[in-house]
């Protein structure tokens, strides 16, 4: 969710500006808070081995993850400008257009899938106002709706429109004013259900495969997979942290922002993990084939939890609800950084973006949408094309993103003016270290990670 309501982009009239701290705070939060948290990230951790996957994940977050938020919002704020702008702004070379570009288009490429899970999530939420919470916790009910195309195909373009409506008519702020409520109610209503599904019987297993780390289960894979997720749960390396930056007064505390985010974003994916894995465990004895469901786990296990209740329906209503919003909200965030960039970078007119991104939309949304159906013999490199447009944003281009950042940072701009940008609100506490990190570590560390997703994926290497 995003809350763009204080980050107004008014055209031609100078850049809007966040109401301090708190504003950008939650406006950060909220665009990283989505379905992330809840479906993306416990499926992941479920599939790479659990308690290997988290801790890799907390470290890569505290590192790479804070680097690279400190990174981006400080040029976003330098430049007043996103992503490709920004690196415009540093001159007209090849490498400067590319990693503005890369930045920017990242988000049109995730939001069609992000509608395809959108639609999931109100195809679930239908149901639950049917009063259908027994036949959405019965085994094959997911994979039988996955693969009747026509309905997902329905429920994808309904949410797609969703978000088109919300942006064209301009009630953007009034869905992000709702969900700032319904925001801290699904936290509230996670921790209820987190707390009912490690107490049922046979969940501790769960808690411990889901916390504790066991070197057996770790692979190459493991860091591949959690370095993907948390670009993707941080909303970095693709450009919106560039333009909530550029919204930003002079006087926030960039460090200290940071640290909040990170730590709002990580606790709901951690609750999201706690009410998910555990309960697999509780409900299909651990069974290795559900815990490697993959993109489908939320939607098998939640629905079971939810009917193991008594009152299914009623919670199943209010948890799919506000994970609706939670998911509208973050996919009007990366529409609209989609349509800015189109309208900054193109001059061509808001009608005429949108356009753009129906089209966009509509290709990229119904190719994966009937991956899982009746086109689900196409596979790209062995995957579908849900799966394919997944890796090849989070474990492709992100790393790429990211790289065409710390190449801004250490060979453009410099140290000196980063630090000063920093400087300009408050100390900066962790210079030496994010030094360290930018120059050493993160090039490093992301260029072998990406290359063996890539010798992975081509069938080079097995990870
Ligand atoms: N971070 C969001 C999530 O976890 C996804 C997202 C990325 C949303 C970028 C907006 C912008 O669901």
């Amino acid at each position: 969710m995003s809350e763009s309501s204080q980050h107004p982009r008014p055209a031609g009239k100078g850049r809007g500006r966040f109401s301090g701290r708190i504003g950008y705070v939650l406006a950060v939060a909220g665009s990283a808070v989505g379905l992330g948290n809840i479906w993306r990230f416990p499926y992941l951790a479920a599939k790479y081995g659990g308690g290997m996957f988290l801790l890799v994940y907390l470290i890569l977050v505290v590192t790479f993850g804070y680097v690279l938020i400190v990174s981006e919002t400080t040029l976003g704020r330098m430049t007043r400008k996103s992503p490709v702008g920004a690196f415009r702004s540093f001159g007209d070379k090849l490498s400067l257009r590319f990693g503005g570009w890369i930045n920017a288009v990242i988000p049109m490429l995730i939001v069609p899938y992000y509608s395809v899970i959108g639609g999931w999530v109100m195809k679930y939420l239908y149901e639950y106002l049917r009063g259908n919470a027994v036949p959405l916790a019965e085994d094959g009910y997911f994979s039988t709706f996955i693969s009747n195309s026509a309905v997902v195909e329905f429920w994808f373009v309904v949410f797609a429109a969703l978000v088109f409506f919300t942006i064209l008519a301009g009630v953007k702020n009034g869905v992000e004013k709702v969900s700032k409520i319904l925001m801290p109610l699904l936290i509230l209503l996670a921790i209820f259900v987190t707390i009912y599904s490690v107490t049922r019987p046979g969940a501790m297993e769960g808690v411990k495969y889901f916390l504790i780390p066991n070197l057996e289960t770790f692979s190459w894979m493991t860091v591949v997979a959690a370095m993907g997720q948390m670009f993707y749960s941080l909303s970095i390396a693709m450009g919106i942290l560039y333009t909530y930056g550029s919204y930003i007064g002079k006087d926030v505390d960039i460090e200290h922002s940071t640290t909040q985010v990170e730590f709002f974003d990580t606790g709901v994916a951690l609750l999201g993990g706690l009410m998910i894995i555990p309960a697999v465990f509780a409900f299909s004895g651990g069974n290795m084939e559900t815990l490697k469901a993959g993109p489908s786990l939320t939607f098998i296990t939640l629905p079971k939890v939810f009917a193991s209740m008594g009152a299914g329906t009623a919670i199943g209503i209010a948890f799919f609800l506000m994970f609706l919003f939670a998911a509208l909200t973050s996919a009007i965030s990366l529409l609209e950084t989609s349509v800015s960039t189109l309208e900054d970078e193109l001059h061509w007119s808001r009608p005429k973006c949108c356009l753009v991104m129906v089209v966009v939309m509509l290709t990229f949304g119904t190719a994966s949408s009937l991956g899982y159906g009746v086109w689900d013999h196409f596979l790209l490199f062995g995957m579908q094309f849900l799966d394919f447009f997944d890796f090849l944003t989070n474990s492709i281009m992100m790393p790429i993103a990211a790289l065409a950042t710390c190449y801004l940072i250490l060979r453009v701009v410099g140290f000196a003016r980063m630090d000063a940008e920093v400087e300009r609100s408050s100390q900066f506490k962790r210079k030496k270290l994010y030094h360290f990190f930018l120059k050493y570590l993160a090039p490093i560390c992301v260029s072998i990670i990406l290359l063996s997703s890539i010798a992975n994926v081509l069938g080079w290497i097995s990870l």
